[in-house]
């Protein structure tokens, strides 16, 4: 199977056709900085509003896109992989050129299933899936119960404390662990190699402002990333070689022996598909976890609501994921000419769906910005995408959603955000590095 790190295509310069509606002035979502306020919901509302396929030019020789912003729309890209490929520049804003960038980071960004179209999408897809099965999750559920009572205990007697560090970057870490197989004494690493994950972004960006001179902190911090990077890839390709030899009952295994094709996945493939199973499982749970008790803070209503309604959950845990939408964007980019509400779009030009302002679209969700855990529709949402490449890991975001919230507040109930948070430069993920809480228990 062809590498995609090495076929794969930036987006052609455009607008190729007339443009149907309106640039929207001051828009910056190719820049990291836009996102540390969190996401930009002002200019989604104007974009939906009067340019819901609005084209945003890039600076430096790039080519520009479409950005989508109405929730039919997300969904009419996300639903035609024919036209919207995933493969031809990957699902990031940018399809760096081969041998530019961190080489390890890049290649294996994208020799991985989400970069993949039909038919080799759907095989690898299908080796995974057996670990997503409602037979699976649910003796998942019991021991990320038993995870979550651990955590919250390790709070209790605190008074205030950052619930990044001591509960959400934690439990998704142990649930990946567990689907992955991945042995207790190792997992503390996993930690550490998040942290460098999450800033990846950002050092590219100091990268580039310190060309010239960069300060002794940046080429030590560099070294440390490369370092802990190369850690990271070496224990996946490790441990996946160790069960493809010696199966057993896990994710990792399935990975291992996935085949393609009648064949084994190459090295190349095994870091890639690595890397997004310890990234999309991890980062995007965490984020939501920590933005939910960002909400029920600005509305203590649903709060006491939640409180006293556990059997309102579900439903509360996927209005958290409709209003944080912790992954901003994914990328497409068209193989033939196509049109989307009114736009004529040309083949090769990228368009960018925004799953943020598709989630708070007033035409599908009533006072979108207001959280209602009791919402009829809060299951409509999409910020698990749509498609053949709708999130996997679903349910697992969802349990985890459930049975956190089951227990902090009941063990908490006066636990609040205390206004203090850090959310990182980052415009792909919403990634909230630090959220201090207090709780008088
Ligand atoms: C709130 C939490 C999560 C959100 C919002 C989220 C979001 C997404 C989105 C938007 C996609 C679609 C990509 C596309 O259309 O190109 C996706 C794919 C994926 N997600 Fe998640 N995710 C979450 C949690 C998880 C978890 C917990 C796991 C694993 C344990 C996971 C594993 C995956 C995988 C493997 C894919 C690729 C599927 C494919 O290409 O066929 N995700 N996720």
């Amino acid at each position: 199977m062809e590498l995609i790190s090495q076929t794969a295509v930036e987006g052609v310069p455009g607008p190729g056709y007339p443009e149907a509606y309106p640039r929207v002035d001051g828009l910056a979502f190719n820049d990291v900085v836009t996102f540390v306020a969190g996401q930009p919901y002002e200019a989604f509302r104007r974009l939906r509003a009067t340019s819901p396929v609005c084209w945003h030019p890039e600076s430096n020789g790039l080519p520009g896109f479409w950005v989508v912003t109405r929730h039919a729309d997300v969904m009419r890209v996300n639903g035609d992989p024919q036209t919207f490929s995933s493969q031809r520049g990957g699902i990031l804003m940018n399809t760096p050129a081969p041998g530019t960038g961190h080489v390890l980071l890049g290649r294996a960004s994208f020799d991985t299933m989400i970069n993949m179209d039909a038919p080799h999408h759907l095989q690898l897809r299908r080796e995974h899936m057996p670990f997503f099965t409602p037979g699976y999750l649910n003796q998942l559920k019991s021991k990320i119960s038993l995870e979550v009572e651990r955590l919250v205990s390790g709070m209790a007697g605190k008074g205030e404390c950052d619930l990044v560090d001591a509960f959400s970057s934690r439990l998704p870490l142990f649930t990946l662990c567990e689907i992955l197989g991945v042995p207790e004494a190792d997992r503390p690493r996993f930690l550490e190699w998040m942290h460098y994950l999450e800033l990846a972004q950002n050092l590219a960006a100091d990268q580039a402002v310190q060309q010239v001179a960069p300060s002794l902190e940046l080429m030590q911090f560099v070294s440390d990333f490369n370092t802990n990077v190369a850690e990271m890839f070496d224990y996946g390709r490790f441990m996946l070689h160790k069960r493809r030899a010696d199966p057993q009952n896990d994710l990792m295994t399935a990975i291992a022996r996935a085949q393609v094709d009648g064949q084994f996945l190459s090295d190349e493939y095994l870091d890639g598909s690595w890397l997004l199973i310890v990234f999309a499982g991890n980062d995007t749970t965490r984020n939501t976890l920590s933005g939910a008790m960002k909400l029920l803070t600005e509305f203590p209503d649903q709060k006491a609501l939640l409180a006293s309604r556990a059997d309102l959950l579900p439903n509360a845990a996927n209005e958290f994921i409709r209003m944080v939408s912790p992954v901003i964007y994914m990328r497409r980019t068209a193989l033939s000419d196509a049109e989307v509400a009114g736009q004529k779009i040309a083949a090769g030009e990228k368009v960018i769906m925004y799953y943020g302002a598709a989630n708070r679209d007033p035409d599908v969700f009533a006072d979108p910005d207001r959280l209602d855990i009791a919402r009829s529709n809060a299951d409509k949402h999409i910020a698990f995408g749509y498609g053949p490449h709708v999130c996997l890991g679903k349910r697992v975001a969802q349990i985890q959603l459930e049975e956190a919230y089951r227990q902090l507040l009941a063990r908490f109930p006066d636990i609040e955000w205390n206004g203090d948070i850090d959310i990182a430069p980052n415009n792909f993920v919403h990634a909230i590095r630090r959220l201090g809480v207090r709780f008088s228990s």
